[in-house]
């Protein structure tokens, strides 16, 4: 495995000032509850906080660690080349109402930004999709015109300015970046500020009818008349999300930079097998580089630090950068049509029961975009993009793949310090975690969400779900997705 270079963790959360909000404890009502603290829960509680309706949030962990807090926080409506393909399979209209969807969550994210006065580094930057293959070039020229006739402003560039050659770029102009933790702990505050009531260290570990709606947590009980699971994976829908999507990770490395000059814009390839997307940024020493690879399926990589190896020999070749100084992977859930599956997904049998899922890793204007619809539709008010988000809609049927445990090893002896591995004993599969003092810890390694063995990330030190992309730390406690229970003990 090669050295990792780095301090493990998002350098926007590092940022961010830390939340502390107590965890539920006894039973409680509102007359909304949101599960999940990322962009999508947030904004469906501020908007619902603003208008003076009852908002109980609901975190597993802390406020704007997920997702939204270990993204590339690009707040764009470029989302690398989609406006031809969605013109091409969706239909003009409904591509016109994805265009309009995610300006209005990127106008939404702004206002926001004023009206709060909300310091979170906002940077307005243009955004480029490049390449360095001449051939692709027709490509981007096609979604410039896509993007023009649904009333994007995009241009096309012969050369991205990029301190490496390229073939051209398409931009959008007037576009911006952020830190997204800091972001959300504003938002958060202003949801406490009108009367909104934030429970951190809550995971929601059961979602059931009562009356209405009831979600509890280890702690306490939440009675509700609308629930919204706004968890990024689905924790539980009346319709099925996980066969609808596929997880997928991205490695993301942060280098100090002298100074942003060189890489002035937010770049991503046209690309998508080979993709890097930079864009800088800071934390509190001062400015960054960061640097994303490729996505890989969740749990289905079994080396995940070669990876961030290879991240790092690119950025040194082709970039300013200096020292390594963070370093992460983050998962988000791709949909096969592109597009998000937010909503009520069975009005009749589940009335009040809002999702959000499937962003394709552009779920800041997207994740904006559906917390504000949600929250318009559970105060009735008119909501233009429910059918562009139907989570109904259909879906091929071959487009989710599982796979199988990368780390499976014959013997403990095969696990080194700080890392884990994967045993079959009698058919079962068991996690055996070895801490830094050398101490072993083994616990089941099926996952706790439908069974399925899990991998060691031995970038990130987690167990990784190849088949709906939950995560658990060494230890087994719950981190991300569908998975509501850490792993239990198992002996060897
Ligand atoms: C590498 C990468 C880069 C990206 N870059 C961009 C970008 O530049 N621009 C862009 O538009 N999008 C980007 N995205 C996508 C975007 O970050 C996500 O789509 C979006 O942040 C998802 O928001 P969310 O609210 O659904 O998820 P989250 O932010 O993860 O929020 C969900 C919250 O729910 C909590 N939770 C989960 N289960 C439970 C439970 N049972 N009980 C209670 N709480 C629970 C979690 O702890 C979490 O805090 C990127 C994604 C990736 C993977
Ligand atoms: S996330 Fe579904 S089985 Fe693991």
């Amino acid at each position: 495995m090669p050295a990792l270079t780095g301090k493990p963790g998002s350098c926007w959360v590092a940022t961010a000032e830390a939340t502390d909000y107590p965890p539920l404890e006894g039973s409680i009502h509102a007359e909304t509850v949101v599960v999940g603290a990322g962009i999508v829960g947030l904004t469906v509680a501020l908007r619902l906080a603003e208008a003076g309706r009852s908002v109980i949030v609901l975190e597993g962990l802390r406020v704007g660690q997920q997702v939204t807090g270990r993204s590339s926080a690009k707040i764009t409506t470029q989302h690398r080349l989609i406006y031809r393909r969605l013109i091409d399979t969706l239909g003009t209209e409904q591509a016109r109402a994805y265009a309009d969807a995610n300006k209005a969550g990127v106008d939404r994210i702004g206002s926001w930004i004023r009206e709060y006065d909300i310091a979170c580094d906002l940077e307005r930057k243009p955004a480029y999709t490049y390449t360095q293959d001449p051939g692709l070039k027709s490509a981007i020229e096609a979604e410039a015109e896509a993007a023009r006739t649904l009333g994007l402003s995009a241009e096309v560039v012969d050369r991205a300015p990029l301190p490496f050659d390229n073939a051209g770029a398409l931009v959008f102009p007037d576009q911006a970046q952020f830190n997204p933790a800091m972001y959300l702990t504003a938002l958060a505050r202003a949801v406490a500020d009108r009367g909104g009531r934030i429970f951190e260290e809550s995971r929601a570990r059961f979602i059931g009818e009562a009356s209405r709606w009831r979600v509890v947590t280890d702690g306490g009980t939440v009675h509700a008349e609308n629930v919204v699971v706004a968890t990024n994976m689905t924790v539980k829908s009346p319709v099925g999300m996980a066969n609808r999507t596929q997880p997928r990770s991205h490695t993301v490395m942060a280098f100090r930079i002298d100074d942003s000059a060189p890489i002035d814009g937010m770049f991503i390839t046209v690309e998508e097998e080979q993709s890097r997307s930079l864009r800088t940024g800071r934390d509190a020493e001062g400015p960054l580089l960061l640097a994303l690879g490729p996505r890989f399926n969740t749990g289905q990589e079994g080396d995940v630090a070669s990876r961030f190896a290879e991240l790092e020999d690119w950025a040194r070749g082709n970039l300013p950068v200096g020292e390594t100084v963070w370093r992460w992977c983050n998962e988000d859930y791709d949909t096969a049509d592109r597009v998000p599956y937010a909503g009520e997904p069975d009005p009749e049998k589940a009335p009040g029961f809002h999702i959000a899922t499937g962003f394709n890793a552009w779920g800041i204007s997207n994740g904006a975009a559906v917390g504000m619809m949600i929250a318009d539709a559970i105060m009735e008010r008119p909501t233009p993009w429910k059918a562009l988000y139907d989570p109904t809609r259909p879906y091929p049927e071959d487009f989710h793949k599982s796979g199988e445990s990368q780390s499976v090893v014959e013997s403990v002896d095969d696990i080194a310090p700080g890392h884990g591995g994967v045993l079959v004993k009698d058919k079962k599969h068991i996690a055996a975690w070895r801490d830094e003092a050398g101490k072993l810890h083994t616990m089941s390694a099926h996952c706790t969400h439908k069974g399925c063995p899990l991998t060691w990330n031995n970038a990130d030190r987690t167990w990784d779900c190849p088949c709906h992309g939950s995560i658990f730390a060494a230890d087994g406690t719950v981190l991300h997705g569908p998975a509501r229970v850490p792993l239990p003990p198992e002996r060897l």
